[in-house]
Formats: C-alpha cells, structure tokens, sequence
C-alpha cells in the first residue's frame, strides 16, 4: 500500500468520499470523516470564499471535537477540490483561504496543479490530481502530486473513457505511489477489487448521493433509486465537456434523449437545436440535468452517511 503518512490508521475503510458540485456539503463531508473515510467537497460548493472559511472552520470544529471526545477513534482527515479551469476566478482566493485553515488534502482538477502543489506541501498538506489519461498522468507527475486520481469510464461527472483494468495497470508500470481509482464503484465489493487491481484507495461519488446529508433534492434521489447503468447517457452536450447524465432527467427537461445519444460524446459537441423543446434553452448542466455514475444500479435506498459507510465495510469484509 503508498498510503500517505497523513492517512495512516486514520480510516476505516480505505476510500474516499469524492466531491461532487452542489452534492456535498459541510454535512456530508463532516458525516463522512466521522465514519471513517475521507470526506472532500468543491471548494466552489461554498458559494463566496467568505463562505468557504465558514465551511472549513465548521468541519476543521466538528472533526476535532469527536477526535477530543474519543482520542483512539478513526476519524480521517477532509479534502478540498480546486477546480483549476481558466473560469474558476476564485482559484487564489480560496487557496489562501485553505492555506489559514491548513487544508489536509487538496484535490486538483481540470488544469495543471503545478503552483497549487508548492503551496499544499508548504502548510503540510497533499494534492491528490484528477487524471483520465496517461498523457495527464505524466504531467501531473512532473508537478510532484502526492498521488493519481483515474477517473475511469462510468464515473459520475466529467467521467473518463479508459478502463480500469488497463489503466491501474500503465499507471502502475510507470508509478508507485498513491492511486485512487474512480468510476461506477458503489458496494464494498468495489473497494476491495480497486485494491486488488492495484490501486491504494477507492474514490466514490454517485454512492453518496443518496446520502440523507447531501445537497440532493429528494426527486433527484428517487430518481436515482429507480436507475440502472442502462439510463446513464455519457454527453458532452451540456457542458462542453463529456460528462455522465440520467436520462431521465434530460428528457423531463424536454430533451429527444435519443436524438442525443446519436450525437455521441466529442468534447465541445453542439446539439441542434431540434433536440431541444421548440423556444427552450439549453437545460443547465448538474442543477437541470442531473449527473451519475453508471454504479447508480447498486443504490436501493436512502441513508445516513455513517450507515453507508457502515454497509461499504460490512461488503468489504465479505470478499474475505
Ligand atoms: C453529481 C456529481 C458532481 C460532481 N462534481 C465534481 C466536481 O465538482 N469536481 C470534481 O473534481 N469531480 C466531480 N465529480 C466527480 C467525482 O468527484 C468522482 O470522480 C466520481 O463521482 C466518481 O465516480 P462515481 O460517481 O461513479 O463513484 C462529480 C460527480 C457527480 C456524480
């Protein structure tokens, strides 16, 4: 295992709560280190950087009070994401502030972590970079990123289009540190085969928005109990990046899901019009239509945080 010293005898299972626009919240994050495993949000969740030093001296509260009240308990640390596209104009602001709160870990995604992996190491802290190609890989690796994070096909979000079989495998030929492995994984089951395929920690999503603690509203999470891979649509349509989808949630905004799914999933793709409802603008992306990873199969119900984590474990130890 290249399990970062920070992580040590901290979890309870070896994964990571992977952050999610609008999803996760103080809430969940909190939830989720309590339970064990590693809670992490977008930093652009919060909506002003003020908000953002309120979230993060909330969580930074909450975890150290447990920890005081119970010195021997497995409580794991949180995680900030930076989004680093050009767009994001909040990138040094919030960084500054995750500096004053001595963020642990920082995930980067969408741009090169290369500035952002100085200034997390000069507080102590990690940067774990989302990657879906090796070619990323590499580049994230001359930034000196504490660990990989492969976003494998049927993630939630922008998902990738490599499998993880042969991904786990070139990244590790070439790679020995931390690997996280991400897509469609939604049981305990899934933990352990991430592991047994080489990679050092589990990063999951889609499973915890049916989280009791997530920004989810309740018609989202229904409609998640009711899916299975076969209504995940893979779309760059939305927002100019391919990104995973519920078709249902399309086509209640008026969408032709079908005419959409012919289109295909190339980067920047435009629809014509015609698929839209005549007079109607394009449906926005994650508050309109929904995202969701294909491992939306295995979600039967809605919980507590800590009672997912609590069934993940319970499947986990299972497979031995
Ligand atoms: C609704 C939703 C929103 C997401 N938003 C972000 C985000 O803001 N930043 C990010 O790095 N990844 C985001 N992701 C991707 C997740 O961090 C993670 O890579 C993915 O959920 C893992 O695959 P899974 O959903 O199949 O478990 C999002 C995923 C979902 C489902």
């Amino acid at each position: 295992m290249a399990l970062p010293a920070l992580l040590q005898d901290r979890l309870t299972l070896p994964m990571v709560g992977a952050p999610m626009f609008l999803a996760s919240r103080a809430e969940l994050v909190i939830a989720q280190c309590l339970a064990g495993v590693v809670g992490t949000f977008p930093s652009l969740n919060a909506r002003t950087t003020e908000e953002l030093d309120t979230w993060l001296t909330r969580i930074g509260a909450a975890l150290a009070a447990a920890q005081a009240a119970d010195p021997g308990r497995r409580i794991a640390p949180y995680g900030v994401n930076l989004i680093l596209h050009p767009t994001n104009t909040r990138v040094a602001a919030d960084l500054e502030c995750m500096a004053r709160h001595r963020v642990p870990i920082v995930i980067t995604s969408v741009g090169k972590p290369e500035g952002v992996v100085k200034a997390v190491h000069s507080w102590g802290g990690i940067v774990f970079h989302d990657v879906t190609t090796m070619k990323f890989a590499r580049k994230a690796l001359e930034c000196e990123v504490d660990g990989l994070v492969l976003v494998c096909a049927g993630a939630g979000g922008h998902g990738g289009t490599m499998n993880p079989f042969a991904y786990v495998e070139e990244v590790r030929a070439e790679y020995a540190g931390t690997v996280l492995l991400a897509g469609a994984m939604s049981t305990g089951r899934a933990v352990r085969a991430a592991l047994d395929l080489g990679a050092d920690l589990a990063y999951m999503g889609t499973r915890f928005l049916v989280a009791q603690e997530a920004n989810v509203p309740p018609p989202q999470q229904a409609m998640m109990l009711e899916a299975t891979m076969a209504d995940i649509v893979y779309t760059a349509v939305f927002s100019g990046i391919p990104a995973n989808y519920l078709a249902p949630s399309i086509a209640a905004n008026g969408v032709d899901v079908a005419a959409l799914v012919k289109l295909g999933s190339l980067p920047g793709a435009e629809a014509p019009k015609d698929i839209f409802k005549p007079g109607q603008e394009k449906p926005k992306a994650w508050k309109e239509v929904w995202s969701a990873g294909q491992g939306v199969g295995s979600l039967h119900d809605v919980l507590p945080a800590a009672e997912i984590v609590a069934r993940l474990q319970a499947e986990f130890l299972a497979t031995r």
